[in-house]
């Protein structure tokens, strides 16, 4: 279906060469003085250049060609030659009508799929999750959706982090800790235990222990260099004990990323490709891309064009051991082989930008891809706290996920149950619904490279732009379209019926909005925009809704007008929430 702003374009197009212009000039845009009117289109000012014409002069001609539009109830010529528009209620009406009808409120579906692979959530095994993986899951996961929904065949990697220094550092200090283990034991040849040698709990001792140590002690760190090397080439001992870690760390990484309604298609990580990794250096060496450099294999990606220092790409460590780069290239190996994607996308901090630019390059010049097969990073910014420095606990340390989580899930409780509306147990489902569209919301409203401020109190905020305000809309629409269900009305056969009022209007123009806002989300993966749309639609809805006594109206014809309009705004709300990866409760 096509976009109400390119009908209105369209005919102002008409009007200009009715007139005797280009039609180009007829480009129509929303209005930036909505006290004047709808939409606005700067067209004869533009002209007025071409054809050596005073603008106001060439608007004129152009609004008298508009007399008997289906479109315009009026177009005005303003001076100093602004075309200002206001479109017909009916056409507004019957483009509302047909939005219900199509499949997506007419959102138009790509003629050939894309084939998508979006790599988010990142997080690295055995340590547990913080604040910093929250933005990489939200953020993809509503790209994933957005995707999804505007027709593309879209997979969704988490992609963790399993293969590098970090499993080397536990395992030295479990080595350190229980030097008798069997795995420990080269000459050991049995079974080893199916029972992994420590809990989770322990293992996320470990690990920051480890770290710690590591840091102070040459010597600590070079055994962890060691053991990494040994996992990666394939040591027996080094594997079980991997195994362990993966099968004590997954189900706890489902539990989280469940919490957050976040889903992933592949729980694919580094190691997924540690046997494309020798035959990929080979090739690189082979043909000459790769070389020596200070004792590391690596593979020149500067540009001549380039503004900056863009060091090389290095593939192998001076002691042969694969790093962060060596696995991210062959995983592009992989994804071409199995999915033939026309477009990878990464969700990682953005501070991750030159290193991704270093991987891009470098899987171009060794024809890991295809010239046309577009690689993206999208960088996000930093969640800081209220100081504007990056988020921490009230101690100064990493603040987990899960508590992060728990703190707004007691603030929204806190809320909910203050207002009374369910019972306690209700309350507690709600609040974790409603909690997580404040944590959502707080995060997608922003555009993603930027840095924002995580604040509880204005995310779990019922008014202004959050989260629980969209939500409370959404079931302000429910809690009517119900009564009048009780009432004995019509819910879903309802028909729009004449518009009668300026707020009910301007709702409506709103809703038209719908199919360019997800085409452009789509185009520049940007929830934000989604974000941006139903909160100006949940604005015009509760505007509309302080007009208009809508339950107890007895004009049934007008009623029903009404219901469908409610309908609509609730079927896109819900959508628009669901592609930013919340829902709505029934009540709150
Ligand atoms: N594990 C990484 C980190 O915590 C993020 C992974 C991003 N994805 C990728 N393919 N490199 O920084």
């Amino acid at each position: 279906m096509k976009k109400f702003l390119d009908l209105i374009s369209e005919e102002m197009k008409k009007a200009f060469e009715a007139a005797g212009y280009d039609g180009a000039l007829g480009k129509a845009t929303l209005s930036n003085r909505p006290d004047l009117c709808e939409y606005q289109c700067n067209g004869a000012m533009a002209g007025a250049k071409i054809y050596k014409k005073a603008p106001v002069i060439i608007a004129n001609e152009v609004a008298g060609k508009c007399a008997d539009s289906k479109i315009f109830s009026s177009v005005e010529a303003v001076a100093p030659g602004f075309l200002n528009l206001k479109v017909r209620e009916d056409f507004v009406r019957d483009y509302l009508a047909r939005m219900r009808g199509e499949d997506k409120f007419g959102l138009e579906m790509p003629e050939k799929p894309c084939k998508i692979v979006i790599d988010y959530g990142g997080p690295n095994v055995a340590k547990p999750l913080h604040v910093g993986h929250l933005r990489s899951a939200i953020i993809g996961e509503s790209v994933k959706r957005i995707a999804r929904y505007a027709g593309h065949d879209v997979t969704g990697d988490i992609h963790m982090g399993e293969w590098g220094l970090q499993m080397g550092l536990i395992m030295t200090e479990l080595r350190e800790r229980q030097p008798d283990l069997a795995y420990f034991d080269e000459n050991f040849e049995g079974e080893y235990p199916k029972e992994p040698p420590f809990t989770l709990a322990e293992l996320e001792e470990i690990y920051p222990t480890a770290s710690k140590k590591s840091k102070e002690d040459a010597a600590y760190k070079e055994r962890a260099l060691e053991a990494t090397f040994k996992l990666q080439s394939g040591v027996r001992g080094y594997h079980a004990l991997w195994e362990h870690i993966m099968a004590l760390s997954i189900p706890d990484l489902k539990r989280n990323y469940k919490e957050l309604n976040v889903d992933f298609d592949l729980w694919n990580g580094e190691a997924a490709v540690k046997d494309i990794i020798p035959g990929m250096v080979e090739d690189m060496k082979k043909k000459g891309y790769a070389y020596i450099s200070e004792g590391a294999l690596v593979v020149d990606v500067k540009e001549e064009t380039d503004a900056r220092e863009i060091p090389p790409c290095m593939i192998l460590k001076s002691d042969g051991a694969a790093l962060y780069n060596t696995t991210d290239l062959a995983t592009i190996i992989d994804r071409v082989k199995t999915f033939h994607p026309d477009r990878i996308i990464y969700l990682a901090d953005k501070r991750q930008n030159l290193y991704f630019e270093q991987v891009f390059r470098c899987a171009r010049k060794t024809g890991l891809v295809e010239p046309e097969t577009e690689l993206l990073h999208i960088g996000f910014g930093t969640m800081n706290g209220k100081d504007g420095k990056p988020f921490k606990t009230r101690e100064g340390g990493v603040m987990r996920l899960e508590n992060l989580i728990r703190e707004i899930n007691e603030e929204m409780y806190r809320k909910i149950a203050e207002n009374r509306q369910v019972d306690e147990e209700q309350a507690g489902e709600t609040a974790r619904v409603v909690a997580l569209s404040a944590i959502k919301y707080g995060d997608l409203s922003n555009q993603a490279s930027k840095d924002y401020i995580f604040d509880i109190d204005k995310f779990t905020s019922f008014e202004g732009d959050t989260g629980p305000y969209i939500l409370y809309t959404i079931v302000r629409i429910k809690s009517i379209l119900n009564k009048i269900e009780e009432q004995g009305g019509e819910i879903s056969g309802a028909t729009l019926q004449k518009v009668r009022s300026e707020a009910e209007k301007a709702l409506m123009l709103e809703v038209t909005g719908f199919n360019a806002m997800m085409e452009t989300a789509y185009a520049e993966s940007a929830p934000h925009k989604v974000c941006a749309y139903i909160y100006n639609l949940a604005n015009a809805f509760n505007h509309f809704y302080h007009e208009t006594k809508i339950v107890t109206e007895e004009d049934e014809e007008k009623k029903a007008g009404w219901v469908a309009l409610l309908v609509l705004t609730r079927d896109i709300l819900e959508t628009c929430i669901d592609v930013l990866g919340f829902s709505a409760p029934e009540r709150m």
